[in-house]
Protein backbone atom coordinates (compact mmCIF):
# COMPACT_ATOMS: atom_id res chain seq x y z
CA UNK A 1 0.00 0.00 0.00
CA UNK A 2 1.29 3.62 -0.50
CA UNK A 3 0.23 4.46 2.60
CA UNK A 4 -1.02 2.83 5.11
CA UNK A 5 -4.91 1.56 4.48
CA UNK A 6 -4.78 3.52 0.95
CA UNK A 7 -4.71 2.76 -2.69
CA UNK A 8 -0.97 2.32 -3.93
CA UNK A 9 0.84 5.23 -5.20
CA UNK A 10 0.57 5.47 -9.17
CA UNK A 11 4.29 6.19 -10.70
CA UNK A 12 4.76 5.99 -14.35
CA UNK A 13 9.03 4.40 -15.05
CA UNK A 14 10.05 6.60 -18.66
CA UNK A 15 13.26 4.34 -19.17
CA UNK A 16 15.56 5.95 -22.23
CA UNK A 17 18.29 3.93 -23.42
CA UNK A 18 21.89 4.68 -20.97
CA UNK A 19 24.08 2.03 -19.91
CA UNK A 20 22.55 2.00 -16.38
CA UNK A 21 19.15 0.94 -17.46
CA UNK A 22 19.88 -2.21 -15.32
CA UNK A 23 19.87 -0.46 -12.98
CA UNK A 24 15.65 0.35 -13.67
CA UNK A 25 15.21 -2.83 -13.16
CA UNK A 26 15.77 -2.42 -9.88
CA UNK A 27 14.28 0.59 -9.28
CA UNK A 28 10.84 -0.96 -10.66
CA UNK A 29 11.30 -3.55 -7.69
CA UNK A 30 12.38 -1.08 -4.85
CA UNK A 31 9.26 1.36 -6.18
CA UNK A 32 7.16 -1.66 -5.40
CA UNK A 33 8.52 -2.71 -2.32
CA UNK A 34 7.53 0.56 -1.28
CA UNK A 35 4.06 0.24 -2.37
CA UNK A 36 3.43 1.94 -5.71
CA UNK A 37 1.91 0.96 -8.56
CA UNK A 38 4.93 1.21 -11.35
CA UNK A 39 3.76 1.10 -15.37
CA UNK A 40 7.27 1.40 -17.35
CA UNK A 41 7.46 3.48 -20.65
CA UNK A 42 10.65 2.71 -22.62
CA UNK A 43 11.79 4.64 -25.81
CA UNK A 44 12.86 2.59 -28.53
CA UNK A 45 16.43 3.18 -27.80
CA UNK A 46 15.65 1.60 -25.06
CA UNK A 47 14.59 -1.68 -26.05
CA UNK A 48 17.76 -2.43 -27.81
CA UNK A 49 19.39 -2.64 -24.50
CA UNK A 50 16.62 -4.38 -22.61
CA UNK A 51 13.95 -6.10 -23.51
CA UNK A 52 10.78 -4.89 -22.64
CA UNK A 53 9.59 -7.85 -21.35
CA UNK A 54 11.94 -7.80 -18.25
CA UNK A 55 10.13 -4.93 -17.16
CA UNK A 56 6.47 -6.31 -17.87
CA UNK A 57 7.73 -9.18 -15.67
CA UNK A 58 8.84 -6.48 -12.88
CA UNK A 59 6.46 -4.65 -12.74
CA UNK A 60 3.48 -6.60 -13.48
CA UNK A 61 2.20 -4.64 -15.95
CA UNK A 62 2.16 -3.60 -19.84
CA UNK A 63 4.96 -1.67 -21.17
CA UNK A 64 4.62 0.72 -23.62
CA UNK A 65 6.87 1.02 -25.97
CA UNK A 66 5.66 3.21 -29.02
CA UNK A 67 3.17 5.70 -29.85
CA UNK A 68 1.00 2.81 -32.08
CA UNK A 69 1.59 -0.26 -30.22
CA UNK A 70 -0.46 -1.63 -27.18
CA UNK A 71 -4.21 -1.89 -26.81
CA UNK A 72 -7.27 0.56 -27.04
CA UNK A 73 -6.87 3.76 -29.07
CA UNK A 74 -3.19 4.39 -29.65
CA UNK A 75 -3.89 7.89 -30.09
CA UNK A 76 -5.56 8.96 -26.48
CA UNK A 77 -3.29 6.19 -24.93
CA UNK A 78 -0.79 8.78 -23.03
CA UNK A 79 -3.53 10.79 -22.14
CA UNK A 80 -4.81 8.13 -20.18
CA UNK A 81 -1.56 7.32 -18.79
CA UNK A 82 -1.55 11.03 -17.71
CA UNK A 83 -4.97 10.83 -15.84
CA UNK A 84 -3.56 7.58 -14.17
CA UNK A 85 -0.18 8.43 -13.15
CA UNK A 86 0.54 10.32 -9.76
CA UNK A 87 4.35 10.82 -10.62
CA UNK A 88 6.14 10.86 -13.86
CA UNK A 89 10.10 9.62 -13.20
CA UNK A 90 12.07 9.29 -16.02
CA UNK A 91 15.24 7.16 -15.00
CA UNK A 92 18.05 7.29 -16.32
CA UNK A 93 16.99 10.22 -18.61
CA UNK A 94 19.79 10.77 -21.52
CA UNK A 95 20.65 13.59 -23.20
CA UNK A 96 18.60 13.28 -25.85
CA UNK A 97 15.21 12.72 -23.79
CA UNK A 98 16.14 15.49 -21.49
CA UNK A 99 16.67 18.13 -24.66
CA UNK A 100 13.33 16.83 -26.23
CA UNK A 101 11.56 17.43 -22.95
CA UNK A 102 13.12 21.30 -22.87
CA UNK A 103 12.35 21.65 -26.19
CA UNK A 104 8.62 20.24 -26.17
CA UNK A 105 9.46 17.67 -28.79
CA UNK A 106 7.09 14.97 -29.35
CA UNK A 107 7.92 12.34 -31.91
CA UNK A 108 8.06 8.73 -29.76
CA UNK A 109 5.14 7.86 -26.78
CA UNK A 110 7.85 8.58 -23.91
CA UNK A 111 8.03 12.77 -25.01
CA UNK A 112 4.43 13.13 -26.13
CA UNK A 113 3.52 11.53 -22.70
CA UNK A 114 5.99 14.09 -20.98
CA UNK A 115 3.50 16.87 -22.88
CA UNK A 116 0.11 15.45 -21.79
CA UNK A 117 1.26 14.96 -18.12
CA UNK A 118 0.63 17.37 -15.30
CA UNK A 119 2.09 15.16 -12.48
CA UNK A 120 5.02 15.97 -10.76
CA UNK A 121 8.10 15.22 -12.91
CA UNK A 122 11.49 13.75 -11.66
CA UNK A 123 13.93 13.20 -13.91
CA UNK A 124 17.14 11.25 -13.08
CA UNK A 125 19.99 12.26 -15.58
CA UNK A 126 22.54 9.73 -16.82
CA UNK A 127 25.74 9.87 -19.27
CA UNK A 128 28.87 10.66 -20.20
CA UNK A 129 30.44 13.75 -18.08
CA UNK A 130 31.50 15.67 -21.04
CA UNK A 131 27.52 15.24 -22.21
CA UNK A 132 26.12 16.57 -19.22
CA UNK A 133 28.57 19.17 -18.50
CA UNK A 134 27.90 20.36 -22.17
CA UNK A 135 26.09 23.64 -22.30
CA UNK A 136 23.48 22.18 -24.67
CA UNK A 137 22.48 19.64 -21.87
CA UNK A 138 23.35 22.52 -18.93
CA UNK A 139 20.76 25.26 -20.91
CA UNK A 140 18.47 22.04 -21.21
CA UNK A 141 18.06 21.55 -17.58
CA UNK A 142 17.78 24.82 -16.58
CA UNK A 143 14.99 24.84 -18.89
CA UNK A 144 12.97 21.80 -16.93
CA UNK A 145 14.83 22.98 -13.31
CA UNK A 146 12.93 26.19 -13.98
CA UNK A 147 9.91 24.29 -15.08
CA UNK A 148 8.96 22.79 -11.34
CA UNK A 149 10.65 19.53 -12.28
CA UNK A 150 12.55 17.83 -10.10
CA UNK A 151 16.34 16.79 -10.83
CA UNK A 152 18.64 14.29 -9.01
CA UNK A 153 22.26 15.05 -9.64
CA UNK A 154 24.07 12.32 -11.04
CA UNK A 155 27.07 10.67 -9.10
CA UNK A 156 30.68 10.62 -9.66
CA UNK A 157 32.30 7.45 -10.11
CA UNK A 158 33.39 4.94 -13.30
CA UNK A 159 31.35 5.25 -16.22
CA UNK A 160 30.17 2.89 -19.10
CA UNK A 161 32.68 4.61 -20.95
CA UNK A 162 35.81 3.60 -18.77
CA UNK A 163 35.89 7.53 -17.16
CA UNK A 164 36.05 8.38 -13.99
CA UNK A 165 33.68 11.28 -14.37
CA UNK A 166 30.18 12.76 -13.37
CA UNK A 167 27.27 11.34 -15.11
CA UNK A 168 26.09 7.98 -13.28
CA UNK A 169 22.87 7.27 -12.01
CA UNK A 170 22.36 7.20 -8.58
CA UNK A 171 21.16 4.05 -6.83
CA UNK A 172 17.96 2.94 -7.09
CA UNK A 173 17.08 2.85 -3.47
CA UNK A 174 17.67 6.88 -3.53
CA UNK A 175 15.85 7.56 -6.49
CA UNK A 176 12.80 5.25 -5.00
CA UNK A 177 13.40 7.60 -2.05
CA UNK A 178 13.37 10.51 -3.64
CA UNK A 179 9.93 9.57 -5.74
CA UNK A 180 8.37 8.54 -2.47
CA UNK A 181 8.80 11.75 -0.67
CA UNK A 182 7.04 13.63 -3.70
CA UNK A 183 4.55 11.40 -3.86
CA UNK A 184 3.66 11.61 -0.34
CA UNK A 185 4.05 15.61 -0.47
CA UNK A 186 1.47 15.81 -2.88
CA UNK A 187 -1.84 16.61 -2.07
CA UNK A 188 -1.26 16.98 1.64
CA UNK A 189 -1.45 20.88 2.20
CA UNK A 190 -5.49 20.18 0.57
CA UNK A 191 -7.25 23.18 2.27
CA UNK A 192 -4.35 25.56 3.03
CA UNK A 193 -4.55 28.98 1.91
CA UNK A 194 -1.04 29.98 1.02
CA UNK A 195 0.34 33.84 0.31
CA UNK A 196 3.57 33.57 -1.05
CA UNK A 197 5.74 37.30 -2.41
CA UNK A 198 8.41 36.87 -4.92
CA UNK A 199 10.78 38.68 -6.80
CA UNK A 200 12.18 42.40 -6.43
CA UNK A 201 10.38 45.52 -6.00
CA UNK A 202 11.12 48.53 -8.56
CA UNK A 203 11.22 52.35 -6.86
CA UNK A 204 10.85 54.94 -9.19
CA UNK A 205 13.10 58.05 -9.83
CA UNK A 206 11.85 59.49 -12.67
CA UNK A 207 9.34 58.99 -15.47
CA UNK A 208 12.28 56.38 -16.84
CA UNK A 209 14.08 54.90 -13.94
CA UNK A 210 13.87 52.93 -11.06
CA UNK A 211 15.68 51.28 -7.81
CA UNK A 212 15.63 47.80 -7.48
CA UNK A 213 17.53 44.56 -6.86
CA UNK A 214 18.94 41.60 -8.39
CA UNK A 215 16.34 39.19 -7.30
CA UNK A 216 14.55 37.10 -10.58
CA UNK A 217 11.98 35.68 -8.25
CA UNK A 218 13.01 32.02 -8.80
CA UNK A 219 12.96 31.24 -5.26
CA UNK A 220 9.59 32.65 -4.94
CA UNK A 221 7.80 31.29 -7.86
CA UNK A 222 9.63 27.86 -6.52
CA UNK A 223 7.88 28.16 -3.33
CA UNK A 224 4.37 28.69 -4.80
CA UNK A 225 4.59 26.18 -7.37
CA UNK A 226 5.39 23.59 -4.74
CA UNK A 227 2.48 24.50 -2.47
CA UNK A 228 0.38 24.08 -5.04
CA UNK A 229 1.63 20.96 -5.96
CA UNK A 230 0.78 19.83 -2.05
CA UNK A 231 -2.92 20.53 -3.10
CA UNK A 232 -2.74 24.75 -1.47
CA UNK A 233 -4.79 27.46 -2.33
CA UNK A 234 -1.75 29.77 -3.43
CA UNK A 235 -1.95 33.40 -4.35
CA UNK A 236 1.38 34.82 -5.10
CA UNK A 237 1.87 38.61 -5.12
CA UNK A 238 5.11 39.32 -7.33
CA UNK A 239 7.04 42.00 -8.13
CA UNK A 240 8.58 42.61 -11.79
CA UNK A 241 9.73 39.17 -13.37
CA UNK A 242 10.70 37.59 -16.30
CA UNK A 243 8.82 34.31 -15.25
CA UNK A 244 5.51 32.61 -15.87
CA UNK A 245 2.73 32.12 -13.03
CA UNK A 246 3.30 28.75 -12.01
CA UNK A 247 0.24 26.38 -13.07
CA UNK A 248 -2.97 26.42 -10.13
CA UNK A 249 -1.30 29.61 -8.85
CA UNK A 250 -3.69 32.83 -8.42
CA UNK A 251 -1.01 35.37 -9.50
CA UNK A 252 -1.14 39.20 -8.47
CA UNK A 253 1.33 41.38 -10.29
CA UNK A 254 2.89 44.86 -8.14
CA UNK A 255 5.54 47.16 -8.98
CA UNK A 256 6.47 48.94 -5.73
CA UNK A 257 7.06 47.94 -2.27
CA UNK A 258 4.00 50.29 -1.04
CA UNK A 259 1.60 48.31 -3.89
CA UNK A 260 3.13 44.80 -2.11
CA UNK A 261 2.57 46.26 1.21
CA UNK A 262 -1.14 46.70 0.08
CA UNK A 263 -2.04 43.69 -1.24
CA UNK A 264 -0.66 41.82 0.61
CA UNK A 265 -2.13 43.45 3.67
CA UNK A 266 -5.60 42.69 1.73
CA UNK A 267 -4.97 39.32 1.85
CA UNK A 268 -2.74 38.12 4.52
CA UNK A 269 -6.25 37.80 7.00
CA UNK A 270 -7.77 35.47 5.88
CA UNK A 271 -4.34 33.42 4.73
CA UNK A 272 -3.27 30.39 6.95
CA UNK A 273 0.87 30.59 6.07
CA UNK A 274 2.41 33.77 4.72
CA UNK A 275 6.29 33.43 2.91
CA UNK A 276 7.74 36.27 2.14
CA UNK A 277 10.38 35.72 -0.34
CA UNK A 278 10.26 39.04 -2.09
CA UNK A 279 13.52 41.50 -1.68
CA UNK A 280 11.70 44.11 -0.79
CA UNK A 281 13.63 47.61 -2.03
CA UNK A 282 14.12 49.08 1.35
CA UNK A 283 14.30 52.90 -0.14
CA UNK A 284 12.34 54.87 -2.47
CA UNK A 285 12.69 58.23 -3.80
CA UNK A 286 11.24 60.80 -1.49
CA UNK A 287 9.74 63.05 -4.22
CA UNK A 288 9.51 61.17 -8.30
CA UNK A 289 11.07 63.57 -10.50
CA UNK A 290 8.30 63.71 -13.08
CA UNK A 291 9.14 62.82 -16.81
CA UNK A 292 12.67 61.75 -17.89
CA UNK A 293 14.96 63.90 -15.88
CA UNK A 294 17.27 65.39 -18.52
CA UNK A 295 21.59 65.11 -18.53
CA UNK A 296 21.88 69.03 -18.73
CA UNK A 297 20.26 69.39 -15.04
CA UNK A 298 22.52 71.57 -12.97
CA UNK A 299 25.14 69.18 -10.76
CA UNK A 300 24.99 66.11 -9.94
CA UNK A 301 21.63 63.67 -9.05
CA UNK A 302 21.57 63.07 -5.37
CA UNK A 303 17.46 61.97 -5.00
CA UNK A 304 16.70 61.94 -1.01
CA UNK A 305 15.87 58.02 -0.66
CA UNK A 306 13.46 57.80 2.39
CA UNK A 307 13.23 54.14 4.10
CA UNK A 308 10.33 52.23 2.61
CA UNK A 309 7.62 50.59 5.59
CA UNK A 310 8.65 46.78 6.42
CA UNK A 311 5.75 44.67 4.98
CA UNK A 312 6.43 41.84 7.92
CA UNK A 313 7.26 44.07 10.58
CA UNK A 314 3.74 46.09 9.82
CA UNK A 315 2.14 42.90 9.37
CA UNK A 316 3.47 41.12 13.19
CA UNK A 317 0.31 42.81 15.56
CA UNK A 318 -2.26 41.67 13.01
CA UNK A 319 -1.35 37.90 13.21
CA UNK A 320 -3.93 35.46 14.42
CA UNK A 321 -3.34 32.50 16.33
CA UNK A 322 -2.49 29.80 13.84
CA UNK A 323 -1.47 31.79 11.21
CA UNK A 324 2.09 31.39 10.28
CA UNK A 325 4.77 33.50 9.31
CA UNK A 326 7.92 32.26 7.57
CA UNK A 327 10.81 35.45 5.91
CA UNK A 328 13.77 35.01 4.11
CA UNK A 329 17.28 36.63 4.89
CA UNK A 330 19.10 37.42 2.48
CA UNK A 331 22.98 38.29 3.86
CA UNK A 332 26.41 38.33 3.02
CA UNK A 333 28.01 38.05 5.94
CA UNK A 334 27.14 36.62 9.85
CA UNK A 335 24.72 34.75 7.97
CA UNK A 336 22.51 32.86 11.06
CA UNK A 337 23.13 36.13 13.77
CA UNK A 338 21.61 38.46 11.37
CA UNK A 339 18.81 36.58 10.37
CA UNK A 340 17.93 35.15 13.71
CA UNK A 341 17.98 39.15 14.42
CA UNK A 342 15.35 39.33 11.62
CA UNK A 343 13.27 36.52 12.49
CA UNK A 344 13.18 37.81 16.51
CA UNK A 345 12.38 41.55 15.21
CA UNK A 346 9.96 41.16 12.87
CA UNK A 347 8.31 38.23 15.04
CA UNK A 348 8.27 35.72 12.36
CA UNK A 349 7.45 31.34 13.01
CA UNK A 350 10.46 30.72 10.92
CA UNK A 351 13.47 32.12 8.78
CA UNK A 352 15.12 30.98 5.97
CA UNK A 353 18.65 32.69 5.72
CA UNK A 354 20.64 32.56 2.47
CA UNK A 355 24.22 33.60 1.40
CA UNK A 356 23.55 35.67 -1.78
CA UNK A 357 27.35 36.52 -1.82
CA UNK A 358 28.29 32.75 -2.66
CA UNK A 359 29.66 32.49 -6.22
CA UNK A 360 26.61 30.86 -9.08
CA UNK A 361 23.94 30.40 -6.26
CA UNK A 362 21.58 32.87 -4.49
CA UNK A 363 20.35 35.86 -7.04
CA UNK A 364 18.91 34.51 -10.66
CA UNK A 365 20.48 31.35 -10.04
CA UNK A 366 18.53 28.05 -10.53
CA UNK A 367 19.67 26.71 -7.96
CA UNK A 368 20.35 27.59 -3.64
CA UNK A 369 21.46 26.87 -0.26
CA UNK A 370 19.30 27.27 2.57
CA UNK A 371 19.79 27.80 6.49
CA UNK A 372 15.92 27.12 7.85
CA UNK A 373 16.01 29.03 11.66
CA UNK A 374 12.95 28.45 13.83
CA UNK A 375 12.29 30.89 17.05
CA UNK A 376 14.58 28.83 19.68
CA UNK A 377 17.90 28.96 17.27
CA UNK A 378 17.44 25.90 15.88
CA UNK A 379 18.57 25.21 12.42
CA UNK A 380 17.68 22.74 9.25
CA UNK A 381 20.52 23.07 6.38
CA UNK A 382 19.85 22.54 2.88
CA UNK A 383 23.04 22.11 1.31
CA UNK A 384 22.98 23.30 -2.54
CA UNK A 385 20.34 21.79 -4.54
CA UNK A 386 17.53 22.93 -7.41
CA UNK A 387 15.43 25.74 -6.17
CA UNK A 388 12.42 23.11 -6.33
CA UNK A 389 14.13 21.10 -4.25
CA UNK A 390 15.13 23.65 -1.75
CA UNK A 391 11.15 24.86 -1.95
CA UNK A 392 10.61 21.35 -1.26
CA UNK A 393 12.11 21.29 2.32
CA UNK A 394 11.25 24.28 3.02
CA UNK A 395 7.69 23.55 3.10
CA UNK A 396 8.79 20.17 5.23
CA UNK A 397 9.77 22.79 8.12
CA UNK A 398 6.80 24.41 7.64
CA UNK A 399 4.45 22.19 7.96
CA UNK A 400 6.74 19.95 10.64
CA UNK A 401 6.82 23.31 12.52
CA UNK A 402 2.72 23.43 12.13
CA UNK A 403 2.63 19.86 13.61
CA UNK A 404 1.12 19.06 10.34
CA UNK A 405 4.24 17.17 8.96
N1 LIG B 1 10.92 42.49 4.02
C1 LIG B 1 9.69 43.14 4.12
N2 LIG B 1 9.62 44.48 3.89
C2 LIG B 1 10.73 45.20 3.57
C3 LIG B 1 11.99 44.54 3.48
C4 LIG B 1 12.04 43.19 3.71
O1 LIG B 1 8.70 42.49 4.42
N3 LIG B 1 10.60 46.49 3.35
C5 LIG B 1 10.97 41.05 4.26
C6 LIG B 1 11.59 40.23 3.14
O2 LIG B 1 10.61 39.80 2.22
C7 LIG B 1 12.20 39.05 3.88
C8 LIG B 1 12.60 39.66 5.23
O3 LIG B 1 11.82 40.85 5.36
O4 LIG B 1 11.26 38.03 4.12
C9 LIG B 1 14.07 40.00 5.32
O5 LIG B 1 14.46 40.76 4.21
P1 LIG B 1 15.98 41.17 3.97
O6 LIG B 1 16.06 41.95 2.69
O7 LIG B 1 16.84 39.97 4.13
O8 LIG B 1 16.31 42.10 5.19
P2 LIG B 1 15.86 43.52 5.64
O9 LIG B 1 14.79 43.37 6.67
O10 LIG B 1 15.52 44.38 4.46
O11 LIG B 1 17.19 44.03 6.37
P3 LIG B 1 18.64 44.37 5.78
O12 LIG B 1 18.39 45.05 4.46
O13 LIG B 1 19.22 45.25 6.80
O14 LIG B 1 19.39 43.08 5.63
Amino acid sequence: MGEQGKEPFRVTLGVSAGISIYKSCDLVRRLLERGCEVRVVMTDHATRMVAPVTFQALSGNPVITDLFAGAGDPSIAHVELAKWEQLLVVAPATANVLAKFARGLADDFLSTHYLASTAPVLLVPAMNGNMWRHPATQENLQLLSARGHHLMQPGRGQLACGDYDDGRLPEPASIAEQALHLLQATGRMAGLKVLVTAGPTREPLDGVRFLTNRSSGKMGYAVAREAALRGARVTLVSGPVALDAPVGVERVPVTTAEEMEREVGARFPESDILVMAAAVADYRAKAVTAGKRKKGTAGAWAPELVPTSDILKALAPAKRPGQFVCGFAAETSDLKANALQKLREKRLDLIAANDVSKEGAGFDSDINSLVILAPDGSEQRVPETTKASCASALWDAILEARGEG
